[in-house]
């Protein structure tokens, strides 16, 4: 089992994501990567030798006793299989996004993992990035005053010319479980749990098409210019409102060529401010206050962790394992996220608003002056 300062890591999933874990989860002297298993066995073996582990399968991953903590980068429709099966094992779990494919998916993952006592977490960790800190720290401080509204937008004509396009048009993904988790998860770190969602969704098209290239998985299935279908809505929109009292205007869509919103804005009695793209780490966070004779003000970021930094969810929960604590991106956190998610669809089929049912605290901010690499 892992030394009294190492948590032990297995990585499933060995595809286009698992570069970034696997290159920053080297910044963490508290994670050590064990091995990595894809089911594509070459695909295992090249980032084991990439990053210096070792390859395994994703039994030898749950049988290995030196493992704690079972980082899951599978596709989003195998999340709960292996979650499960990880639990299972006796082991904590980390998931990629969203957190579930539905409500019954997270909540049997979180029960599972309650009667094993075992830990589970889930991506987005941008929200523990320099940039969506920073901005926390200036609401929790009251730079803005007490925040009112927000907008939180991610629009765009979707990733159709990619040759794995596809994916992200089927269930489990489209651009409210495939993005959304960045935009409603930074929503919930700045603002605490929500209380209702009303919306209007829907699908631009009940088909799409392939550009020139098709990737491998999909080669049998299609070729270059097949149309493929459209399984989810594709254009999102909605308010959730917040316990808090805050109401946040909330867009995802794959129906825009182009736009000129930007990523999220939060308006106080005070001021506003503008935040960093919420699938990223860094900045730039401006504010405007009142009395600032309407120029934007550029904020120095007050935290670390501004570079791509996925796998800083896992180091934080490989931390609060150790010291034992609450690890922030949590399961209560995830659960709730994916119930806002999915949830826009919902209000929008039944034409009601939706009440929701899951609760989570607001994630801890980070401490002031944290050194790199030391979550605690
Ligand atoms: N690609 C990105 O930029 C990106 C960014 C952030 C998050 N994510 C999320 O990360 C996850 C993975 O995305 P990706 O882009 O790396 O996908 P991918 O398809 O490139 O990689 C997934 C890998 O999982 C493997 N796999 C599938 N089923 C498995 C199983 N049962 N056991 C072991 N391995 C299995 C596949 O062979 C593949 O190599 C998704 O949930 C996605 O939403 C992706």
């Amino acid at each position: 089992m892992a030394t009294r300062d190492t948590i032990g890591v297995g990585v499933i999933g060995c595809g286009m994501i698992s570069g970034a874990y696997l290159s920053a989860a080297k910044t963490f002297p508290v994670i050590d990567v064990v091995g990595c298993a894809d089911v594509m066995m070459d695909r295992a073996r090249e980032k084991a030798e990439e990053f210096g582990t070792k390859a395994m399968t994703n039994e030898e991953i749950y049988a290995d006793p030196a493992i704690d903590i079972v980082v899951n980068l599978s596709p989003p429709l195998m999340h709960s299989e292996i979650n499960l099966a990880a639990l299972e094992a006796g082991k904590h779990v980390y998931s990629e996004k969203p957190f579930g494919v539905d409500a019954e998916d997270a909540a049997r993952v979180i029960q599972v993992a309650r009667e094993k006592n075992l830990r589970v977490g889930s991506a987005p960790d941008t929200f523990l990035g320099g940039g969506l800190q920073t901005c926390r720290k200036l609401i929790d401080d009251g730079w803005i005053g007490s925040p009112i509204s927000a907008t939180a937008i991610f629009m765009g004509r979707g990733p159709e010319t990619w040759g794995q396009a596809p994916f992200f048009y089927d269930y489990g993904a489209g651009p409210m479980l495939d993005l959304g988790p960045y935009y409603i998860t930074a929503l919930v770190h700045l603002f605490g749990p929500a209380k209702s969602v009303v919306a209007m969704t829907k699908k631009g098209s009940e088909y799409r098409t392939f550009a020139g290239e098709v990737a491998p998985q999909y080669q049998d299935t299609y070729k270059p210019y097949d149309r493929y279908p459209v399984n989810v809505t594709t254009h999102l929109t909605g308010v959730v409102e917040f316990h808090s009292g805050v109401t946040a205007t909330v867009i995802t869509s794959f129906e825009a060529f182009a736009h000129t919103h930007p990523s999220m804005e939060v308006y106080g009695d005070q001021g506003s401010m503008t935040c960093p793209d919420p699938n990223t780490f860094g900045g730039p966070v401006r504010v405007l206050r009142n009395g600032d004779k309407r120029e934007w003000q550029d904020v120095p970021l007050t935290h670390i962790y501004s570079d791509n930094s996925r796998s800083l969810g896992v180091a934080d929960m490989a931390q609060a394992i150790l010291n034992n604590r609450e690890h922030r991106c949590n399961g209560d956190l995830a659960s709730h996220v994916l119930e806002i998610m999915l949830a826009f669809d919902r209000a929008s089929q039944d034409e009601k608003k939706i009440v929701l049912e899951t609760t989570c605290d607001q994630p801890a901010p980070f401490p002031l002056g944290m050194m790199a690499g030391v979550l605690d």
